[in-house]
């Protein structure tokens, strides 16, 4: 039996941390956790129930009312995003959250609620989970780190393609500036900005095939497994 542990991926908007996480757990039999979809989650909750915000109090109280779960969804074979009960796994990447999630991801109270979540996710180790926060803050003692990147043409190009597919209306310079946007609110903000950690190896995958990029991330795993 292989020694199970935790691998975190952190890196900019889009440059294809989720696809890695996901294939890279499904080749480990681990558990894929997208932290990110915990922060949409949260910013889809303040949006509906007209939270305001930049107050802490109801920062607080609303909170309280926010229940998060991953479950697997058979017929997706992915783990998808439960809010209260009910499935917001394709409802939290539209653009209108995508617009605001960065700052509710920036208010101290969110990232102790989320963070506290997301360390007990990974009491038991077999987990990949990615973020702009999981090396540094979330399990800064995981054995493997990475931190991916690529040029913000690829990354935009990417992301274009995904949201075409989801709205024809969505425009290449939309993308481009909720890219700009959350990167450098992302890597700005007072409580743990988005930065590699120390002990994090740099993957930039603006060359890379998908293949090639989950052979490096395996590579890498089998040296502390
Ligand atoms: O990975 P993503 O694009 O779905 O993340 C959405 C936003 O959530 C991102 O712009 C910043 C925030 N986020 C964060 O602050 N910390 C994390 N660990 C994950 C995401």
């Amino acid at each position: 039996m292989n020694k199970k542990i935790i691998i975190t991926i952190d890196g900019w908007s889009s440059c294809g941390k989720s696809t890695l996480a996901k294939q890279l757990a499904k080749e480990l039999g681990y558990v894929y956790i997208d932290s990110g979809a915990m922060y949409r989650a949260i910013t889809l909750y303040f949006l509906r129930n007209h939270i305001d915000w930049t107050d802490s109090n109801e920062v607080n109280e609303a909170l309280g009312n926010i229940s998060i779960e991953f479950e697997f969804n058979e017929k997706s074979q992915q783990s998808e995003i439960i809010l209260n009960d009910e499935n917001v796994e394709y409802v939290i990447r539209d653009l209108v959250i995508a617009e605001k999630v960065s700052d509710v991801a920036a208010i101290k109270e969110v990232r102790t609620f989320a963070v506290a979540q997301q360390q007990k996710m990974g009491d038991k180790k077999g987990v990949v989970m990615d973020g702009r926060d999981i090396g540094t803050t979330v399990f800064p003692d995981a054995e493997l780190k990475i931190f991916m990147t690529a040029d913000i043409a690829v990354r935009v190009a990417r992301r274009f393609k995904e949201m075409f597919k989801k709205n024809p209306n969505t425009t290449i310079e939309e993308v481009q500036h909720n890219l700009e946007m959350r990167d450098y609110i992302d890597s700005h903000r007072e409580v743990s900005p988005l930065r590699k950690a120390d002990d994090a190896i740099e993957i930039d995958n603006t060359h890379l095939t998908m293949p090639e990029q989950l052979d490096i991330a395996l590579k890498l795993t089998r040296k502390f497994i």
